[in-house]
């Protein structure tokens, strides 16, 4: 169970709430990795609370932007030194992407940089509405391929992708959200899978939010083990 990596969105802008997420996620068997996003990160004291963060985190701005403007908003990251991981829009193109990862290697070399493919909230019905004429399948794929050739670390898609992209992919770090524990309600994701399947489904690691965070979060980290160690 070791070797599966669990990242917990913590989806929060209250201090206190964050510290009992932290809290609640020690002492068990499982590999997990906080992940902090725009709701605490744009909060007044988010900020200021990952600078003296003392563990390994994953900062999800899902950045996208122009070139410069993207590679100089991670050089302002440069003081959250336990910030290990990085997401960047595959929306933004090649040139942005190798951007960023040419920048994060110069002020963190072990900083990872992931690149986020079509939301998990999406489906195929808004890829029309969007204006896309391929299926999310197809640009997943597609995004895949720019991540690759960017040098990119990783890639975050749905786990209802992560077996294709392994395929033709070997080395990309593949990490999932789009998670929920059977029975558990899907809310605004789309294209969901179990833990476990994501794990059969060649994910590196996993994201979930609410699943473990809503109630209960030591009963539900414990309905997790449960559930991966069957
Ligand atoms: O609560 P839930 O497990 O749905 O939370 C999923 C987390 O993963 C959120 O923090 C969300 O921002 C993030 N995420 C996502 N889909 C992506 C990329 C990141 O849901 N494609």
């Amino acid at each position: 169970m070791n070797n599966k990596n669990i990242f917990v969105a913590c989806d929060t802008s209250n201090i206190k709430e964050i510290r009992k997420i932290i809290t609640s996620l020690k002492n068990n068997k499982l590999k997990i990795t906080p992940k902090f996003g725009l709701q605490f990160f744009y909060s007044k004291n988010g900020r200021s609370f990952l600078e003296k963060f003392e563990k390994d985190f994953w900062l999800d701005l899902k950045i996208n932007d122009i070139p410069q403007t993207a590679l100089s908003a991670i050089d302002s990251l440069k003081d959250l030194k336990k910030c290990k991981y990085i997401t960047v829009h595959a929306n933004g193109g090649l040139n942005m992407l190798k951007a960023v990862k040419k920048h994060a290697k110069k002020i963190n070399k072990n900083l990872k940089v992931l690149g986020v493919t079509i939301l998990t909230s999406l489906d195929n019905v808004s890829l029309k509405e969007i204006g896309h004429t391929r299926n999310v399948q197809q640009l997943v794929l597609r995004q895949a391929a720019l991540i690759k050739k960017s040098g990119c670390d990783g890639i975050v898609c749905s786990p209802q992708e992560s077996k294709m992209i392994r395929k033709k992919f070997k080395n990309l770090l593949i990490i999932t959200p789009g998670i929920r524990l059977p029975g558990d309600k899907l809310n605004d994701q789309a294209r969901v899978m179990t833990p476990k399947d994501a794990f059969n489904n060649k994910a590196s690691g996993v994201v979930m939010g609410r699943s473990l965070t809503n109630g209960n979060i030591k009963k539900n980290i414990k309905k997790l083990i449960d559930h991966l160690g069957k």
